[in-house]
């Protein structure tokens, strides 16, 4: 009996402590989910500096790429599925996440929002991201600066490329860049010789560059032959503004130089000002944007004060959602050194 009590004891025991050790290990794992690292923007370096920073805090975190918008929902499921202490997500689609993130609520985990406000879900505790409409406004105030528009210079020809439809973020950079130029371009200081200002006529599938390429090349052809000169171009990041400097190799542009604007200060982004190809771009460090994403992990998991910025602007079209804006900063080839990239 004594023998039969200990044994019982042994396996009870042993059941409390792995029992527990599941439970702990699921409080500190964080899953990490980004969008597909090929198709454009500077993922890759986003998720290991997010992925050491969530380390050093204690938890178990490490980034997950996608391949498309359907293979990101299974790699969401599989998580909820496993019940971790919280999900950060920068969205491939911003718009198709309603129904597993609903999944995510029901099941009590935390979910926070990377960079990439997520549509039609009341599921996302929190978000993190740079003022958005800014990183529009700052290429746009450039320009204004470059240009002397506010002496009263010009004409000069100007045309926009903008991001991905499936990306919240992409209106909100051009649109703060064309919200800004607007009354140069209503006084005749800039022309958009294509007529092509509407988000629709702009967008840019899947936010790749051979994509606005080929737009690019249509419209040079079209409206800046003959030494016709573009003389800015508002591309929403640098993967954009390097199909804007392929364009013009591939159909011989031969006007006045352009000046590109371009975001992300990625590898392509900094070569190409370095080669003077690129005028400028929109810098955000991933790492202070990271450490405001392990603030808001721990606030769900620990019930610690996250840092936010703004509790009534950021909406979807369900709540408002906390949230903690930085604020992005301008690089050209004057001050190129600061990217850390
Ligand atoms: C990000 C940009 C990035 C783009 C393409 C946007 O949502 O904010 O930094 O260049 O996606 O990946």
């Amino acid at each position: 009996m004594k023998f039969l009590a200990k044994i019982f004891l042994v396996v009870f025991a042993t059941l409390l402590i792995t029992g527990c050790g599941q439970a702990d290990n699921q409080q500190r794992q964080v899953a990490l989910l980004f969008p597909n690292p090929n198709a454009g923007g500077i993922w890759k370096q986003v998720g290991a500096t997010c992925e050491i920073l969530m380390r050093e805090a204690g938890y178990d975190a490490t980034a997950q790429f996608c391949t498309d918008a359907n293979d990101q929902i299974a790699q969401l499921k599989e998580w909820v599925a496993k019940k971790p202490a919280a999900i950060v997500i920068a969205a491939q689609d911003t718009g198709v996440l309603g129904e597993v993130l609903a999944d995510a609520k029901a099941a009590g985990i935390p979910v926070i929002a990377y960079d990439r406000l997520i549509m039609h879900t009341d599921a996302v505790n929190y978000y993190a991201s740079f003022e958005n409409n800014s990183v529009g406004e700052f290429q746009a105030r450039y320009v204004e600066e470059k240009l002397n528009l506010k002496s009263g210079a010009g004409p000069f020809n100007i045309e926009f490329i903008a991001g991905a439809p499936e990306d919240t973020n992409a209106p909100l950079f051009i649109n703060g860049a064309i919200d800004y130029l607007k009354p140069y371009i209503d006084k005749g200081q800039l022309v958009v010789q294509s007529g092509q200002i509407a988000f629709k006529d702009v967008a840019t599938e899947g936010w790749k560059k051979e994509n606005a390429q080929r737009r690019m090349e249509e419209i040079l052809r079209k409206y800046y032959g003959d030494g016709k000169s573009l003389n800015v171009v508002i591309a929403s990041n640098d993967d954009l503004a390097e199909g804007l400097i392929n364009a013009e190799e591939a159909v011989g542009y031969s006007g006045a130089k352009t000046i590109v604007t371009g975001q992300d200060a990625g590898e392509n982004g900094v070569a190409n000002i370095k080669a003077g190809k690129q005028t400028m771009t929109i810098y955000k460090n991933p790492a202070d944007l990271c450490a405001k994403i392990v603030r808001m992990v721990k606030a769900v998991v620990e019930g610690s004060q996250p840092a936010i910025n703004d509790v009534t602007n950021i909406k979807n079209d369900m709540v408002t959602i906390p949230s903690y804006l930085c604020i992005p900063m301008i690089v050209d080839i004057e001050n190129i050194d600061v990217v850390k990239n």
